[in-house]
């Protein structure tokens, strides 16, 4: 099985927003307490964060966190998480049928987001609230003082404003699941006249509408149509979120879902396009995919919290525990963001710890990195640059859903500051090696520095805490780059990272 490759460093797709490999934490299950948070840990700093999750997070350097919610939001009063920690509230959670202490509100995730070195997208409630509750919330994280709001941040401990500059306008408003569901016009509505507010304290914001909540809705794509129809002069962004499962255990169809991805983007970007020019906008709008991830494994458990009378706190709910072939789909995945950089400038995987996350850990216990935690922390580190086009020539097998889809699954950044080329790369052959004659072409010197590959003979094996490293990466062989060609085998069910210098 043979494939071609060629790229050239002046076919530039797109220069790669670096917000496209963030994170996201809610506030539900074990994500903020045990997760990032938790006192009595023997790692916790004099804030009570677990710094072993710290270093793990830092590690991932993921460019910002999404908070706090996911349909948590749709329901949550900000307002509850601010003041003395003693005389915050409990609450009911609707969507997670839990008790929210409120121990971890704004100014201690913020606290937590600078020791992570990572910024704050925060969203705003447009479920069971409106434009006032946001407005007040804007003006609390971001008015410097003098004025009522701000000046009770200032009381509250923090003088400088936080300036967070990315808000999403609510969360998947169009699902049945949600507090404050609307219609799409309803909806419109609301999100023009919620960023007329916003924009009208600062134009400078950054702000996300709410799109579908995944492409099988039955109102898509006509929601995003008349969201976009609404408030397409407000906004910046308009949210994409996928989950991926294999309840079939079908590793074609598995590994083919990336393909869906690139439909969906493609067809949302159709979407914007549409509206733009009926607008007669001047204005782009792009797309914040702020949740995609696997999320299957753990469903059928989660049912009996869920579905229960218990209002637990911090439930261990949607804890996936990943294998190997969900690392190589999410591989997949993050080399169709990179394709698709032109349209998408901000994703988040969904989410970051515990829940559905690249990072695991055990109340008192350990923090390890789950198989997806890999794919990921060599996108975040390597895939800043320009996203490169690609001519691929490779075999394809044929999926359920999608059709013909290639065995091959590649995407090229050059970093130009930095000098380098970095590829990444899957072979979803489930047993043949891709020999592969990849032309590099516009750079002078080519060498290969670093080759990392994540494989196993097992695909369902997977990291616990007894056992974080069943799956890393280890360093690759059968690639060599001789003057501007690539070329060797790549082996069945593998992920690789090449790392070429350019000078
Ligand atoms: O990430 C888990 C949940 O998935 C989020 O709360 C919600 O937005 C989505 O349905």
């Amino acid at each position: 099985m043979q494939a071609r490759v060629t790229l050239h460093r002046d076919y530039v797709i797109s220069p790669i927003d670096p917000r496209l490999y963030g994170g996201f934490l809610e506030h539900m299950g074990r994500a903020i307490y045990s997760g990032i948070y938790e006192p009595e840990h023997p790692t916790a700093d004099e804030d009570g964060f677990r710094q072993d999750v710290l270093t793990l997070v830092k590690e991932l350097a993921p460019p910002m966190v999404r908070y706090p919610g996911g349909n948590f939001v749709s329901a949550y009063n900000w307002e509850d998480g601010i003041g003395p920690r003693d005389q915050r509230p409990v609450r009911l959670d609707l969507a997670w049928h839990s008790r929210e202490s409120n121990q971890i509100g704004i100014h201690e995730f913020a606290d937590w987001a600078t020791k992570a070195g990572t910024q704050m997208m925060l969203a705003v409630n447009l479920g069971s609230r409106g434009i006032d509750a946001a407005r007040n919330f804007l003006e609390y994280v971001n008015h410097p003082g003098g004025s009522a709001w701000s000046d009770q941040r200032i009381a509250n401990g923090r003088s400088e404003p936080w300036n967070v500059k990315l808000w999403c306008l609510g969360n998947e408003m169009d699902g049945p699941w949600q507090i404050g569901q609307k219609s799409a016009a309803e909806y419109g509505h609301l999100a023009h006249e919620t960023g007329k507010a916003m924009k009208a304290f600062d134009r400078s914001i950054e702000l996300v509408a709410c799109g579908s909540s995944n492409p099988y809705m039955e109102s898509y794509p006509s929601w995003e149509a008349s969201v976009l129809d609404e408030c397409y002069e407000t906004v910046d962004y308009i949210s994409l979120h996928m989950y991926f499962t294999n309840y079939s255990d079908h590793l074609g169809d598995y590994l083919a879902l990336s393909e869906q991805v690139d439909q969906y983007i493609v067809s949302i970007g159709g979407v914007i396009d549409y509206i733009k020019a009926k607008k007669r906008s001047r204005k782009s709008v792009y797309i914040c995919f702020d949740e995609w991830n696997v999320w299957y494994h753990s469903k059928e458990r989660d049912r009996q919290v869920l579905e229960g009378d218990d209002w637990p706190f911090a439930p261990p709910i949607l804890e996936d525990i990943y294998n190997l072939e969900d690392a190589l789909l999410i591989g997949c995945v993050l080399n169709t963001f990179i394709r698709r950089s032109d349209r998408v400038k901000i994703a988040c995987m969904a989410q970051l710890v515990n829940v559905i996350a690249p990072i695991m850990t055990e109340k008192g216990g350990a923090a390890w990195k789950q198989s997806i935690f890999y794919p990921l922390y060599f996108a975040s580190r390597y895939g800043q640059g320009n996203a490169l086009r690609l001519a691929v020539d490779s075999p394809t097998y044929e999926a359920s859903d999608v059709g013909e889809v290639p065995y091959l699954d590649i995407s090229a950044v050059h970093d130009e500051s930095g000098g380098w080329v970095t590829l990444f790369i899957v072979n979803r052959h489930p047993d043949e090696a891709l020999a592969l004659d990849t032309e590099i072409l516009g750079f002078e010197r080519l060498a290969l520095v670093e080759h990392q590959t994540l494989r196993g003979d097992d695909l369902k094996a997977v990291n616990e805490a007894g056992h974080p490293e069943r799956i890393q990466p280890v360093p690759g062989s059968g690639l060599e780059v001789d003057t501007n060609s690539l070329q060797g085998k790549v082996a069945p069910l593998s992920y690789h990272c090449l790392r070429l210098r350019t000078s």
